[in-house]
């Protein structure tokens, strides 16, 4: 939707992210111990991160004192080929406290070879490409300026979903960067844990316990019984993180605010902006391209 990219190692990426992303895939040093979260933009990345710094961090502060409540979880998970690593091409990640929580936007194929080497636990969410596509239109109607020039054109509503139709998207096509995290997960269920957004709203308080057993950090007895499970789904809830004061007024990178990583938090909101043929029409590309591959997403 107007924001330049180029076709790189087989997929759109975006060109601010080009620099940033070499320097990652040249000199990041994975360690067995980190925990890097994966996703396409706008699948609900800053909820995983919160998610994953509540849990991860559990021990070190009561749920009224977490950093949460405080910074934007995008300052607490670094996001590893985000645009201001372009600033510093090997930055010592070294004092990140451990284990090392991080983000990524890249598909699986692209990731850099020390971190494809290590046993470090990568965490993948996914969410169904008609709500992912219109919350980032949404997202680019609203940050014009990317992240710092203007970001061109803005296409119209049918040839902005054209163009995501014809895979053209940041880091997709979006059933590739699926399916390379989706085989991944199939081979090697102990290193890549595959989760639904729509899951995740549907049952929050499950998927948190799994995703800290998959990290190696399974809830006690105790913590169960405490309600801790609860608080931290509770904490990282959109209508929470939505209304705090860092995030309605706090800046994301930029001129783009952290308010506008927190819209509708919605499963199906597509329905208001896209009409049955634009659904009938995705339908046939998933079916076409993930049908063979066993991965199933709602529309
Ligand atoms: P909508 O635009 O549909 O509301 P990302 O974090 O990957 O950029 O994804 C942004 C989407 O996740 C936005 O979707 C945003 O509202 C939603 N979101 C942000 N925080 C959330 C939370 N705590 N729980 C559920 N959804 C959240």
């Amino acid at each position: 939707d107007g924001l330049p990219m180029c076709k790189f190692q087989g997929f759109w990426c975006p060109v601010f992210t080009l620099h940033p992303l070499l320097c990652f895939q040249k000199n990041f040093q994975a360690s067995d111990t980190d925990v890097l979260l994966a996703s396409v933009p706008k699948s609900g990345t800053t909820w995983l991160k919160a998610l994953l710094f509540s849990i991860v961090n559990r021990d070190q502060f009561p749920i009224d004192q977490s950093p949460l409540l405080a910074t934007n979880s995008h300052r607490l998970v670094f996001s590893l080929e985000c645009f201001y690593y372009a600033k510093n091409d090997n930055p010592d990640l070294g004092n990140v406290p451990r284990p090392r929580l991080f983000s990524t936007h890249l598909p699986h194929q692209a990731l850099p070879s020390s971190l494809m080497e290590s046993n470090c636990k990568i965490v993948y969410i996914c969410r169904n490409p008609l709500d992912q596509f219109v919350s980032e239109r949404q997202f680019l109607l609203k940050n014009r300026l990317w992240p710092d020039k203007p970001y061109g054109e803005v296409l119209s509503l049918d040839e902005a979903f054209d163009m995501f139709c014809d895979g053209v998207q940041a880091f997709g096509p979006f059933w590739d960067h699926l399916l390379s995290y989706w085989n991944a997960s199939l081979e090697n269920p102990d290193r890549v844990l595959f989760l639904k957004y729509e899951d995740m709203k549907r049952d929050p308080v499950l998927k948190i316990k799994k995703i800290a057993e998959f990290i190696g950090l399974p809830f006690s007895e105790e913590e169960e019984k405490a309600g801790l499970v609860g608080d931290i789904s509770m904490l990282c809830s959109f209508e929470k993180l939505k209304d705090l004061e860092i995030n309605k007024n706090g800046i994301h990178y930029g001129s783009v605010k952290n308010n506008s990583l927190f819209r509708k938090g919605d499963v199906g909101d597509w329905q208001n902006y896209l009409t049955p043929a634009m659904a009938e029409r995705m339908k046939i590309i998933l079916e076409e391209k993930l049908s063979e591959s066993g991965l199933i997403l709602d529309i």
